[in-house]
C-alpha cells in the first residue's frame, strides 16, 4: 500500500493503474476510521481493481462553531486500517494542498441541499461537493463508495454526479451499526458513557418508525410524531430535526406512496448525531 501526501503524487498512482486497464474505487473519507469506513473499503475491493482512501479532514465543509479543530487526527492508525484492508493507494494532503492560495473555484448543488443539514449547517454541501469533486477528478474514480449513513450527503453527490455528469458511478453502502444498534460515526467518541447509553434513543426510534410503516401506517405526520415523542422522553437528547420525506428529492411528503426515509439530527450532550432509516 502507498500512502501518497500530494496531488501529484496521487495522479502518478491511479495513470499508472489506468494504463494496466484496473477499475479505480475511491472511498472519500475524514479519517478517524472504524467499521464503517472499513465496509465502504470491503466494498471497493470486491468491486474494483485498484482502491484509493482519502483521508483529508475537509475544512470548507465545517462552519465557524462546528468541530473541525476537535475532530480526531488519527492518521497512523488509520494507514494500518486500510493496510490490513487492502487498500492501494492511501491519499492525505495538507488543506494548503487541496485549497493552494488563489483556489477560488466551488460547486454548488441546489434542491436537496436547501432542506435538514442544509438549514443548520449552510455552508456543509458546498464543501462536500467541492472537495468531493475534486477528489473525483485527481484519482479518476469509476466507483465511489458513500454509507448511507449520511443520507443527505449521498442524496447530494448523487445529484451533483448525475446534473454534471461525472464519470465516477456512486455506490451507496448500508449504515454499520454497534451490537445495540447506534450507527457507527467518527463523533460517537465524543460521547460519555451515560451520552452513549442516551444515544441509543436515535436507532429505537427509527425501529419504531419501521415498524409504524410495516404495520401499514402512511402518514408522514404519524410517524414523525411517533419519533419525536420517542426522542423527547430521553432528558440527555435535544432534537435538531426529525423529518419523513422523499428519498429522492428529500422534499416533505403527506402519504407515503414511494420510497420513503425518516432523518434525525438529535443532540446528546454536546455531540450532535444523525441517523436515519430507510421505510421498506
Ligand atoms: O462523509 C465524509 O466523511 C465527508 O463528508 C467526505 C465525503 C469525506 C467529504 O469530506
Amino acid at each position: 500500500m502507498k500512502l501518497v501526501h500530494t496531488v501529484e503524487e496521487a495522479q502518478a498512482a491511479v495513470t499508472a493503474v489506468r494504463s494496466e486497464g484496473l477499475s479505480i474505487g475511491l472511498v472519500p473519507t475524514m479519517g478517524a476510521l472504524h467499521e464503517g469506513h472499513i465496509t465502504l473499503v470491503r466494498r471497493a475491493r470486491e468491486q474494483c481493481g485498484f482502491v484509493v482512501v482519502s483521508v483529508f479532514v475537509n475544512p470548507t465543509q465545517f462552519g465557524p462553531n462546528e468541530d473541525f479543530d476537535k475532530y480526531p487526527r488519527t492518521l497512523d492508525a488509520d494507514a494500518d486500517k486500510c493496510r490490513e484492508a487492502g487498500v492501494d493507494l492511501v491519499f492525505a494532503p495538507s488543506a494548503s494542498e487541496m485549497y493552494p492560495e488563489g483556489f477560488d473555484s466551488w460547486v454548488d448543488v441546489n434542491g436537496p441541499t436547501q432542506v435538514l443539514e442544509g438549514l443548520s449547517r449552510p455552508i456543509h454541501f458546498r464543501g462536500v461537493t467541492t472537495v468531493c469533486t475534486k477528489l473525483f477528478n485527481i484519482t479518476g474514480a469509476d466507483y465511489a463508495f458513500f454509507g448511507k449513513k449520511d443520507y443527505q450527503q449521498l442524496v447530494v453527490i448523487r445529484k451533483m454526479v448525475h446534473d454534471l455528469n461525472a464519470h465516477v458511478q456512486v455506490v451507496p453502502v448500508d449504515t454499520v451499526r454497534e451490537p445495540d444498534g447506534l450507527a457507527m460515526s467518527s463523533r460517537n467518541r465524543y460521547l460519555s458513557p451515560e451520552e452513549r447509553q442516551a444515544a441509543l434513543v436515535l436507532s429505537k426510534s427509527l425501529a419504531a418508525a419501521r415498524d409504524a410503516y410495516q404495520s401499514g401506517q402512511r402518514d408522514t405526520q404519524a410517524i414523525q410524531l411517533l419519533v419525536e415523542n420517542l426522542i423527547k422522553a430521553e432528558p440527555l437528547a435535544r432534537i435538531d430535526y426529525v423529518a419523513v420525506v422523499d428519498s429522492e428529492t428529500l422534499q416533505p411528503i403527506g402519504n407515503i406512496e414511494r420510497l420513503a426515509v425518516v432523518l434525525l439530527a438529535v443532540r446528546v450532550g454536546a455531540t450532535r448525531l444523525i441517523d436515519n432509516t430507510e421505510l421498506i
